[in-house]
């Protein structure tokens, strides 16, 4: 069984419209360096209405069929939270979409913000049994909170896909995981909702204490020492969260959390979620892309990755950038990916939310905005009708 296993290739999309921060603190009665410093958040993608978890996930996996194609693909794995239907996995319109053949499986996964971190390992384990396989993994979210509450300014839109391959031109997933699982109640959704219901200064103080167990647990099980790796990526719910919880990491280890070390270990891997938002199960690996677009050679450095879906689960683990993966790179389009979304208003933003078809079952037709491969056109009897964008 091959050890050299992880991903080949990873992509991003983020949705239509980008509202600047500083109106919604104007909103919200606040200094706009309360989101911008206390927050770290600057901008934040909104969907657009005809755009939702599938036409993300089409518009990141698409990035990857484009270069790659479909061969081998077994298995698509797609993670949310912001799921679209209780039964049905948003993979299967994916794998649709995608023109996947039928001879796949196609898995929706949940655990919060955790979700990718668990498809990227499944998928490794279907990889190690199968070196000849390769799955796409997928995470996709659409992150609204309660109009006007403290988590408005966090959210966010994106997708990341991955495909997971044996011997990949990226980074191999290293085999030593932490693990940390509590049953708490810092963010939930119960199904009647879109919007989670959310205890935030609990979650940022599990979030911390999730951050100390994973790494014991990482530590016990034999990982690399706190000074072997080249770089650290946490879950972004919004950026400031990941200096936080870095702080947490160098004081367990016994070293000066000074604004320095933290921006030299941090910065590079913000970039993205800074003026996205967050993405829930996608942040993480948006950090991850983040950081090998803003770093220098990489290769061969561990990079720490800690994953935290509330609730909670986290894990502590870490990918290696191996030779040649900054050909694979793509930082420029993803820059470019960021400066296309068209700016909105708050006042446009707010009334897309106080219109937005939520939970109210009956037909619907969604007006055409979203330039990305696939939007939502229509919900009819329930059923959701995606189309290709008109070019
Ligand atoms: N200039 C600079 N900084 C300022 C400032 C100013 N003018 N005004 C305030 N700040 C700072 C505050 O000091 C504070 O910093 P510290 O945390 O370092 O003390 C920061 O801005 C935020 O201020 P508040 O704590 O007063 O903000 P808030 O009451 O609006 O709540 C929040 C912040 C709890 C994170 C809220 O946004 C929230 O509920 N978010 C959603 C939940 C969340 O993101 N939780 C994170 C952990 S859970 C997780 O990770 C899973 C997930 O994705 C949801």
């Amino acid at each position: 069984m091959t050890q050299h296993i992880g991903i080949h290739d990873i992509a991003f999309a983020t949705g239509h419209y980008a509202l600047d921060l500083a109106d919604l603190a104007r909103v919200h009665g606040v200094a706009v360096d309360k989101f911008r410093i206390g927050l770290g958040q600057q901008v934040q993608t909104v969907a657009a209405p005809d755009e939702d978890i599938v036409t993300l996930a089409t518009a990141a996996g698409q990035q990857i069929l484009a270069r790659h194609g479909s061969d081998g693909i077994q298995t698509i794995l797609l993670a949310t939270e912001s799921g679209i239907d209780a039964s049905k996995a948003a993979a299967i319109y994916v794998q649709d979409l995608l023109g996947l053949p039928n001879a796949v499986r196609a898995v929706e996964l949940k655990q919060a913000c955790y979700g990718g971190t668990a498809a990227l390992h499944l998928a490794a384990a279907l990889v190690a049994r199968d070196p000849n396989q390769r799955v796409l993994v997928i995470a996709s979210d659409v992150a609204a909170y309660d109009l006007d509450s403290g988590g408005e300014a966090t959210q966010g839109a994106a997708a990341v896909a991955m495909l997971v391959t044996a011997d990949p031109a990226v980074a191999v997933l290293d085999p030593v995981s932490g693990l940390f699982t509590s049953n708490v109640m810092d963010f939930w959704r119960p199904t009647y909702r879109s919007t989670p219901r959310v205890d935030g200064k609990l979650s940022v103080a599990i979030y911390l204490d999730a951050v100390e167990h994973a790494w014991k647990d990482y530590e016990a099980r034999g990982g690399h020492r706190y000074t072997d790796f080249g770089a650290f990526c946490y879950h972004q719910p919004f950026t400031r969260m990941a200096y936080k919880a870095h702080s947490r990491l160098l004081e367990i280890n016994g070293c000066a959390a000074t604004p320095q070390q933290l921006d030299a270990d941090l910065l590079a891997t913000t970039h993205y979620n800074r003026m996205i938002g967050n993405s829930y199960t996608a942040s993480l690996y948006l950090g991850l892309m983040s950081l090998l677009d803003h770093t220098d050679d990489l290769t061969g450095k561990p990079v720490a990755m800690l994953s935290y879906g509330s609730g909670c689960v986290a894990e502590f683990f870490s990918v290696t950038p191996v030779s040649g993966y900054r050909e694979h790179l793509r930082a420029e389009a993803n820059r470019a990916a960021l400066a296309d979304r068209r700016p909105i208003s708050y006042d446009r933003y707010r009334a897309l939310r106080e219109s937005a078809q939520t939970g109210a079952g009956g037909d619907v037709e969604f007006d055409a905005v979203t330039t990305s491969g696939f939007r939502l056109s229509a919900v009819t009897d329930d059923k959701r009708i995606y189309q290709p964008v008109a070019r």
